[in-house]
């Protein structure tokens, strides 16, 4: 059976590292608020002189090296982020300048958090039509610039990085085995950007009420993302004849400690075999999976064979979850 596999992994997250003891500072607050309810105790946050691309560049480095490849080994480039450079051109325009790579497609997907897993999709169904050979697949945020620092109902929550894997067809056992993604629009408003686009164009009445800002109906979503994530990664399994109980490794999307416990419970994966770093880079929308699945490659804990499930949830709602060998 013809799959495609993760051949190279790259991250990068900013170096200023903000705690929760430096929020305490900023709005009403504590550390031990925010841990209990979501298990975050520290976030990068960007420069005010970097954007999106610049954290993909260098995670792009860093895959390309570890594939063992050349820029111009890579035939098209997806970024899944909903915090753009701009809103055109497209990010992986800008990553594609960056890497010298002239010619080939390159473009942007907006699907909040599982837009990393969309993006695999995607470049999987490519690479199997044979329309692309090698495909470079970010996943890219830099929520500080669209938070709100006054309330402390999200400013708490979120963090900026970036994770890149390249992918190609699998000349083994290895690669994507299953995957699942869907959508409900009909929740949109849950979660929310309200203004910058078309809806509500950028003026001074909007940047005053901060509405260029992400604005969430927090315990809305949580359940929500409780039950969605559980049936992706159900469904996922599923396809893959497999259970939770033949999971390696869990990679699940890092926006609440107590989200990923309840998915872990369904599904009946220990905590264990369950990756977390929400404490050290808190959510981090479509970098979350690949800069675990980089750090999970990077310390050597991914051994050939290994079945890995990844699951997310995030506005739309989006929900994707996928099942790789590796
Ligand atoms: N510090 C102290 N108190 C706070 C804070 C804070 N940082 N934030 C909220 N509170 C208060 C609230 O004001 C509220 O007080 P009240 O009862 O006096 O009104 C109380 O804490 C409880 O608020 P809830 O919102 O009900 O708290 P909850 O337990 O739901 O936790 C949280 C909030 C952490 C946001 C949680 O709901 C959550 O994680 N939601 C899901 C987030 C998510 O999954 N996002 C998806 C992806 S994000 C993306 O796509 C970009």
């Amino acid at each position: 059976m013809r799959r495609v596999r993760v051949i190279g992994t790259g991250s990068y997250v900013p170096e200023k590292i903000l705690t929760n003891f430096d929020l305490e500072k900023m709005v009403d607050t504590s550390d031990e608020w925010i841990v209990t309810r979501t298990g975050i105790k520290e976030r990068r946050i960007a420069s005010s002189e970097q954007a999106t691309s610049d954290m993909v560049i260098e995670a792009s480095k860093k895959a390309l090296e570890n594939a063992g490849l050349k820029a111009q080994d890579i035939d098209l480039i997806i970024i899944a982020t909903v915090t753009p450079d701009n809103l055109f051109p497209s990010t992986a325009c800008w990553v594609q300048r960056a890497l010298g790579i002239r010619n080939i497609p390159a473009f942007d997907i907006s699907a909040a958090c599982p837009g990393f897993l969309y993006a695999l999709i995607l470049a999987e169904s490519l690479i199997l039509s044979k329309k692309n050979r090698r495909v470079l697949v970010a996943g890219a945020e830099m929520l500080s610039k669209i938070t709100n620092w006054e309330d402390r109902n999200t400013c708490v929550l979120f963090g900026d990085g970036a994770g890149v894997v390249i992918l190609e067809e699998s000349n083994d056992e290895s690669g994507i085995l299953s995957s699942y993604w869907a959508a409900e629009g009909s929740l949109g408003d849950l979660l929310i950007q309200p203004a910058g686009g078309t809806r509500m164009p950028a003026t001074h009445d909007t940047v005053e009420k901060k509405l260029h800002t992400v604005h969430m109906k927090g315990n809305e979503v949580f359940k929500h993302a409780v039950k969605k994530m559980g049936e992706a990664a159900l469904k996922a399994l599923s396809k893959a004849g497999l259970t939770g109980e033949d999971i390696d490794i869990f990679i699940p999307h890092q926006a609440n400690i107590r989200i990923i416990e309840a998915t872990c419970q369904r599904l009946k994966i220990p905590m264990e075999k369950t990756y977390i770093n929400i404490h050290k880079y808190g959510n981090v929308s479509a970098a979350t999976i690949p800069i675990a699945l980089d750090e999970l490659n990077r310390e050597g804990k991914l051994k050939k064979g290994d079945i890995i499930l990844m699951d997310s949830f995030g506005a739309g709602f989006t929900w994707a979850s996928m099942v790789i060998r590796w």
